[in-house]
């Protein structure tokens, strides 16, 4: 048997749309029996070691999931060598780990929404300087991605 798929979703802070994406994630693969290892990251390193932003925190808990125990962190060169897929939930993101990511790394880089059909080339609006509903938003996304995602992954290559 081949080792599970190995996600790393990024964005900025890693305090709002990848740990959300993270945790939508790990849920669809927990629904579809699938397993996989999943984390985030962000390209900044202004929230390392914090929580999800509380609007993240709530809309998860509005949608049934716990988010509070994740922690930011930046993304790292070794997280090229260790996941599958490195996803960015924008184009700057995407635009960042092109740079980062060393030549013949094992990671293959996507932006998330480009795995949903009718949607490539769509960001993940960053929801911090809005409001909650922004979040709302935001989460509707990154369900959509991680399901699309994961349907691709559960297919294989
Ligand atoms: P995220 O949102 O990239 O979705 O986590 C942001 C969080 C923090 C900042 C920007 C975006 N910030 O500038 O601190």
């Amino acid at each position: 048997m081949s080792a599970p798929a190995a996600i790393l979703f990024v964005c900025l802070g890693n305090i709002c749309r990848s740990p959300l994406a993270e945790a939508a994630f790990r849920r669809e693969a927990e629904r579809a029996g699938l397993a996989v290892t999943v984390d985030s990251a962000g390209t900044g390193d202004w929230h390392v070691g914090e929580p999800p932003d509380p609007r993240a925190i709530a809309v998860a808990r509005a949608h049934g999931l716990d988010i509070s125990g994740l922690r930011g962190r930046q993304v790292a060169l070794e997280d090229f060598a260790a996941f599958d897929h490195v996803v960015a939930l924008d184009h700057a993101n995407l635009s960042r780990l092109r740079t980062l990511r060393p030549e013949g790394a094992r990671a293959a880089l996507s932006l998330l929404l480009d795995h949903v059909p009718g949607r490539a080339g769509q960001p993940v609006a960053d929801p911090y300087y809005g409001g909650p509903e922004g979040f709302e938003t935001t989460w509707a996304d990154v369900t959509s991605g991680a399901r699309a995602l994961l349907r691709r992954i559960a297919e294989g290559p």
